[in-house]
């Protein structure tokens, strides 16, 4: 690695245009970069990964974002909503597995009938496991009364994708209407903090019309905004949405993955205390992309634990993988792909943000 770059990784320097320079980097200068994020992991949080469990309770969604696979206007996607009984059931999976958490997420909706039942649920699953299973919520853009109920209620994650922090990109992406209002967006991640929970955001990796720039300035505002946790991932397209048209300008499957690999490795070194997951996505575009984002510091990762019945329905992207395996299936082949990369399962544990103990 030439010395520049380690100068500016060893004196956390992080202007955009340093950023967007070692974003760039492949090869053995790459290598290197993702070692460093892998190390720095290591020393800072240790060799532990957390689970979470993510049910995909509904595909049901009010938005209409031209990436998403569930968008309303998308005809072709079976519509399902998993009944109070079978979120449970998963719940008491996560549970019984010692994954230690849950990830609730589903289409947006802001319904008061919504609201009401995920204050229940979230009751219900608290008094069931006898408080001892963390509860994340990904369930978008909501009033700031809605999220302090359901904090209240036992939800203490939450993850909001801004998708992008350069305003004009978000505006590409979604159609330009106040459901779809980049401000919005900013001000749920602030009313969100003020409600007390640790507040995950993250971007997708090598959209359509996206540049380094656009990447290094998403690292920027991710570090400005004090973040506790990040999810982010690759781009993948789906046919049957408005940005799959955009065919002549998608980045190659493999710089969109290897991108993504530096985004995660740069996050680590920039905000060692952070929870940073290991996203699906990865794996969608390279079998062990879950590993190798783990490698580079990622220290969550989201089994798949949606009854398997459903999981075929909730296809934001295509050739999502685990669609077709139980929620058994998916827990044994995780323990043994994290062996084989010397990590553990932080069984029993919410594994929070350190970084939230932090700023707050
Ligand atoms: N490719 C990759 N990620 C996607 N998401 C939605 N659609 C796609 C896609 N086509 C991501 C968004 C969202 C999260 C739940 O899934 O970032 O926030
Ligand atoms: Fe609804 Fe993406 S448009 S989840």
């Amino acid at each position: 690695m030439k010395s520049t770059i380690r100068n500016i990784i060893s004196t956390a320097d992080w202007t955009a245009e340093n950023l967007e320079k070692l974003l760039a980097l492949r090869g053995e200068e790459q290598k290197e970069l993702l070692g460093m994020g892998g190390e720095t992991l290591l020393n800072k949080r240790g060799n532990e990964v957390y689970y979470r469990g993510l049910v995909e309770f509904s595909n049901v969604c009010t938005k209409d974002c031209y990436y998403c696979g569930i968008r309303k206007s998308n005809r072709n996607t079976e519509r399902y909503d998993l009944s109070d009984d079978a979120i449970l059931e998963a719940a008491r999976f996560a549970h019984e597995h010692k994954y230690g958490s849950l990830v609730l997420q589903s289409g947006e909706r802001d319904d008061p009938a919504f609201v009401e039942r995920i204050d229940q649920l979230l009751k219900k699953i608290k008094s069931e496991t006898n408080g001892e299973l963390g509860i994340t919520l990904s369930l978008g853009e909501q009033s700031a009364e809605t999220y302090r109920r359901w904090f209240e209620s036992g939800a203490h994650r939450y993850l909001l994708r801004i998708e992008t922090s350069d305003e004009s990109l978000y505006h590409q992406l979604h159609p330009n209407d106040e459901k779809h209002d980049f401000k919005k967006r900013l001000q749920c991640l602030r009313d969100l903090q003020k409600a007390g929970y640790q507040t995950g955001t993250g971007v997708m990796i090598g959209v359509p019309g996206q540049t380094l720039k656009h990447l290094a300035a998403d690292l920027l505002f991710m570090k400005n905004f004090d973040i506790d946790m990040v999810g982010m991932g690759p781009y993948i397209e789906h046919e049957e949405t408005p940005l799959y048209v955009k065919k002549n300008q998608l980045w190659p499957l493999q710089e969109r993955f290897l991108t993504s690999l530096n985004m995660v490795a740069l996050l680590r070194l920039m905000m060692p205390d952070i929870n940073i997951a290991a996203t699906t996505a990865m794996q969608t575009i390279d079998p062990v992309g879950r590993e190798k984002a783990m490698q580079a510091g990622a220290n969550v990762i989201m089994p798949n634990i949606t009854p398997s019945n459903q999981r075929r329905n909730y296809l934001l992207y295509q050739n999502k993988p685990c669609t077709d395996e139980g929620a058994d299936d998916c827990s044994n082949c995780l323990s043994i792909r994290l062996e084989m990369i010397g990590r553990v399962p932080g069984y029993d544990q919410w594994g929070d943000s350190e970084h939230f103990f932090r700023r707050t």
